[in-house]
């Protein structure tokens, strides 16, 4: 590459990273077998990302549990010796998230300033003043859904996805006329597309709504999150640059969105296949917030999250990570790891983990997992409450999964009304 990369050629050479052996790009059929196979593996693994771009990736839960807290993996895209080598193509699918300039690629003294800004704008009180919200908007969708022609209807398109939208449209102040469109530009960023031009116009058209968001809160402040970031400054008086106001915004909607709709599809499709367990659900036996819980272990709204950087060379689970290298945290892996988990496959809402990691841990753990866990138990409760007779429309096993290496949910959830 004209420039020594930083890598002996004879630590190369040792192939640690053999880009031929396991390849994680989404087109799996179940997600929770190729996982198996990977922390049968062992708990640190040589994968494929699609690109191809080679990682490794923490199966498991003690060792993910290490890695997200440890000390020489870091976020920042500069410690990435493939990337700064030119090896990824510059088109790679993932490439929003890794050059994202927010508190998702940053670390130290950067990640704490951002994220205390947010954390003034974004705080309990507002995630509390969004209960009502939330409640209405899950009573309207289910209206809606009421008034459906009878036979089988798409939960996840009329329901799961619509709620988290939006709620995360409210709360950043787009204007309400925009949602309903929304979800033709947000849908193809998380997929693997073969069409890189198609993604990228996509991706340029929402940056173009969001800086139209700013301005028009600049113009008229609401009462949200994006009027209270144009405001908010750190504690030395300052405020976030444009770049950051708008990458900010950016990152709260893009990370607050397919998530939740995975975790609402996810719980609901749990439940429908295990009617014991809704009916302690139903008759207050147990909360809500259990089947949340246990829903994020059992089937975590994240399959793989890219990356961190080994700064240096790092010992992880018994493997030898080189500096440089590239690190996949494989959360829906890590909530069905047998050695952490009793039972680790059944889903039992009676016994919700303390502890799971799908919503990371360590300075990077979701800002939103509050917001989630609200939108969450009030999609559920709403729900099941609206439709006592609600029913799979076919087998469970049978649906198809998203095409994608970062979310885990399937594409459509069909079910019976009653
Ligand atoms: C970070 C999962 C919902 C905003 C994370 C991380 C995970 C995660 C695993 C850690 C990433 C890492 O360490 O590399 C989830 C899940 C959600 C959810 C499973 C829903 C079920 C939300 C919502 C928002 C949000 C609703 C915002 C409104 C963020 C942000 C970060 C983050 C800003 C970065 C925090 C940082 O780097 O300091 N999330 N998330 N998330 N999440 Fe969430």
């Amino acid at each position: 590459h004209g420039r020594d990369p930083g890598i002996a050629p004879d630590r190369l050479a040792a192939a640690r990273l053999r880009p031929d052996r396991i390849v994680i790009d989404g087109r799996m059929r179940d997600v929770h077998e190729q996982n198996e196979r990977l922390r049968r593996a062992g708990p640190v693994v040589p994968v494929e990302l699609p690109g191809p771009v080679r990682a490794w990736a923490v199966t498991r839960n003690d060792a993910l549990q290490a890695a997200l807290v440890h000390p020489d993996l870091s976020k920042e895209l500069r410690h990435w010796a493939d990337w700064a080598d030119g090896r990824v193509p510059r088109d790679w699918p993932l490439s929003n998230i890794v050059t994202a300039q927010s508190m998702i690629t940053k670390e130290g003294a950067e990640h704490r300033r951002l994220r205390a800004l947010v954390n003034k704008a974004f705080t309990a009180r507002h995630v509390d003043r969004l209960r009502p919200r939330i409640a209405h908007h899950a009573a309207a969708l289910l209206d809606a859904l009421a008034g459906h022609a009878p036979g089988p209807v798409d939960l996840r398109l009329h329901y799961a996805y619509p709620l988290p939208r939006n709620v995360i449209c409210e709360l950043v102040g787009m204007p309400e006329t925009w949602h309903a469109d929304l979800h033709k530009l947000t849908d193809s960023l998380i997929r693997v597309t073969d069409d890189a031009d198609y993604a990228a116009s996509r991706m340029g058209t929402l940056r173009e709504l969001f800086a139209e968001v700013i301005d028009l809160r600049r113009r008229e402040p609401g009462d949200d999150l994006t009027s209270a970031l144009i405001a908010v400054r750190d504690e030395e008086g300052r405020r976030l640059t444009e770049r950051e106001l708008h990458d900010m915004v950016m990152t709260l909607f893009i990370a607050g969105h397919e998530t939740t709709i995975n975790l609402i599809t996810n719980a609901a499709r749990a439940l429908l296949a295990h009617p014991g367990e809704l009916a302690r659900l139903r008759s207050g036996t147990l909360p809500w917030s259990a089947a949340v819980e246990e829903t994020l272990r059992w089937d975590s709204p994240v399959a793989y999250f890219p990356m961190r950087y080994a700064v240096r060379d790092v010992d992880l689970g018994g493997v030898r990570i080189g500096a440089g290298d590239a690190v996949v945290a494989c959360y829906a892996a890590a909530g069905r790891d047998g050695r952490r988990y009793a039972d680790a496959d059944r889903f039992r809402p009676s016994d919700p983990p303390a502890d799971h990691l799908s919503f990371g841990h360590g300075e990077h753990f979701c800002l939103g997992a509050a917001l989630a866990r609200t939108e969450a138990e009030i999609a559920l409760e709403s729900l099941f409450t609206a439709f006592p007779d609600l029913a799979p429309a076919g087998p469970s096993e049978g649906l198809e999964p998203l095409a994608t290496p970062l979310s885990n949910s399937v594409r459509t959830l069909p079910v019976m009304l009653g």
